[in-house]
């Protein structure tokens, strides 16, 4: 052995530098390791519906469920105790229409979610998904082109600014509820400017917005859209949603939605767009940065443990760590209250 030693040696390779010599023990990696996750840095998604007494399992999402109201406060208290210190809130409407009009109902499902949770722990941030497909009948992200009214565009697109007058409501409707964040998540052009406007008309200038900036026309968002029951009956999201090849549009979305008014900034989803993730942090570095670990992100996740090929802890804490050191301040994950857990376990 010593001989082959030698030989490398000779052959001009480096032994002085070994980078070995600082992974040694445990003491010395943790001092020099880089990148910290802390459940502060997580944001726990939470599906709400109509209803008493419901804690209703979502079958493509093993361990996250769909909530009533009356039962939110033992959740938001443990969620609370764990040190995660955001939700994300999503709805299922009692019913829905072409524009979606529970969306900004004060006696919407997300309306009353948000009282209850800040009747139940005040200081738990509050975010809220702002976008039509959970509340429309055809289950699209806007108000479609529907009877020819605009002759020029096909019958069924998804029409822009007429979206955007529903989307400033909504954001408003939440802020009045007592919504800390908004978060538009429909890739409607010019959204954030809209919602800045009416939130800052009604009065609501501390409310933030997170910008789903950067979001991808995604296969995995598929279990998402059975927990939140809001497949497109027809069609797709592909116009309006981002082409997965594209990076460097991914600049341009940021930048439209800096300009206008955008308070951090959102790539989603995570783990096949860290990439991407690290673009927008260089050309942001001004601005909060969260990424999106989807639910089909969670869902691989979950099977691959559930039949033993993977370790869920150690697997979900690298996953989240690289999320952070690719640049993500934030974290949006169903495995948030799991993570949260073991982060305190190993403290
Ligand atoms: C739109 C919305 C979606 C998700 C978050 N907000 C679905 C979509 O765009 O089709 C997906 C989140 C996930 O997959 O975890 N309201």
């Amino acid at each position: 052995m010593a001989a082959i030693a030698e030989r490398t040696r000779e052959d001009q390779v480096d032994l002085r530098r070994r980078p070995r010599r600082l992974r040694q023990s445990p003491e010395l990696r943790s001092m020099l390791r880089e990148t910290w996750l802390r459940p502060d840095d997580l944001i726990y998604p939470l599906f709400v519906r109509h209803g008493k007494g419901l804690r209703a399992e979502i079958r493509s999402m093993p361990g996250v469920d769909q909530w009533s109201v009356d039962r939110l406060e033992a959740e938001i208290e443990s969620i609370a105790g764990l040190g995660i210190p955001a939700v994300v809130l999503f709805g299922l409407p009692e019913t829905k229409d072409a524009i979606g009009r529970e969306n900004f109902d004060p006696q919407g499902i997300v309306q009353q979610a948000i009282r209850e949770i800040k009747r139940a722990v005040p200081e738990m941030l509050v975010v809220t998904d702002v976008c039509l497909c959970e509340y429309t009948d055809h289950g699209h992200c806007g108000l479609l082109n529907q009877d020819g009214r605009r002759p020029h565009l096909p019958e069924g697109y998804v029409l822009n600014d007429e979206t955007l007058e529903v989307l400033a409501r909504v954001a408003v409707s939440h802020a009045e509820a007592g919504a800390d964040i908004v978060a538009p998540s429909g890739m409607i052009d010019g959204a954030v400017g809209a919602m800045r406007v009416a939130l800052d008309q009604a009065d609501f200038d501390h409310v933030a917005i997170l910008a789903y900036a950067v979001k991808y026309a995604s296969a995995f968002y598929g279990p998402f859209r059975d927990a939140a029951e809001s497949p497109p009956r027809f069609g797709d999201r592909k116009s309006h949603q981002m082409d997965p090849a594209n990076a460097r549009e991914a600049l341009l979305e940021a930048r439209l939605d800096v300009e206008q008014g955008a308070d951090m900034l959102m790539v989603k989803p995570a783990l096949p767009y860290l990439d991407v993730l690290h673009r927008v942090r260089s050309a942001y570095p001004e601005l909060p940065l969260a990424a999106y670990n989807v639910s089909g992100e969670y869902a691989m996740i979950k099977a691959a443990t559930a039949q033993g090929w993977l370790d869920e802890r150690a697997t979900v804490l690298e996953l989240l760590t690289g999320i952070k050191r690719a640049g993500a301040d934030l974290i949006l994950t169903y495995h948030a209250k799991d993570a949260a857990a073991w982060l305190r376990e190993t403290d």
